[in-house]
């Protein structure tokens, strides 16, 4: 049996805490695809050229909080509106997503373009002002010096970009189930996350 759940939403929406306990909720590995974007963005700060570093991507280059900083954020998104940069990350995700058991992928496109027929799909969203406050604690936390105006500024600037990019831009899947997490706990956003997946999986 294959079961792929397919999360997707806007920056900082909540989308990898949500995976994260889902995966582990149902025993299921989980791909961030957010740092695949991320990996070849740090490539391309470093002068890199973007096709030939997603290309040449490795599993061990995703390891590592390096990789969650707000440059390397604003450098995934150049280099995520590039059709040959998505094209070169396809294979690798969608043999992930349809691993033996089942697997938990989260990103902006798993649910339109990676795995279009994966069993499950939910949108995770959440108000600007949220998701600005929730990644300035994160980033505070391990040392960054942000503003929360300033973060609120990137997250709309790749917000826009992510959506109006011709190539798999943002957007929910129609069968996607929305999963607002402004009001929401953490433990509440995820114990709905569960709920859902298993509504879904009741009704297949
Ligand atoms: O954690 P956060 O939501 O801030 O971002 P992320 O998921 O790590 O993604 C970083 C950037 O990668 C996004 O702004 C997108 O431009 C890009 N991305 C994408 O285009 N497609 C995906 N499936 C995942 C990420």
């Amino acid at each position: 049996m294959t079961l792929t759940v397919a999360i997707d939403g806007p920056a900082a929406a909540g989308k990898g805490t949500i995976s994260k306990a889902v995966a582990q909720h149902f025993g299921f590995p989980h791909l961030d695809t957010g740092l695949l974007y991320r990996a070849v963005g740090k490539c391309i700060l470093a002068g890199d050229d973007p096709i030939e570093a997603a290309q040449a991507l490795k599993a061990d280059d995703l390891d590592g909080d390096d990789l969650r900083t707000p440059e390397i954020a604003q450098a995934a998104s150049k280099v995520a509106a590039m059709p040959e940069v998505r094209s070169a990350l396809i294979d690798f995700q969608r043999a992930f997503a349809r691993r033996a058991g089942g697997a938990v992928l989260d990103g902006r496109d798993i649910g339109t373009v990676i795995c279009p027929e994966a069993e499950v799909k939910l949108f995770v969203t959440a108000s600007d002002d949220v998701r600005a406050e929730r990644r300035f604690h994160e980033l505070a936390v391990k040392g960054h010096e942000v503003s929360l105006a300033g973060v609120l500024e990137d997250l709309l600037a790749r917000d826009a970009r992510d959506s109006a990019r011709s190539s798999a831009p943002l957007k929910a899947a129609e069968d996607a189930v929305i999963l607002d997490t402004s009001e929401l706990s953490v433990d509440a956003a995820i114990a709905q996350a569960i709920e859902i997946i298993e509504q879904r999986l009741k009704a297949e």
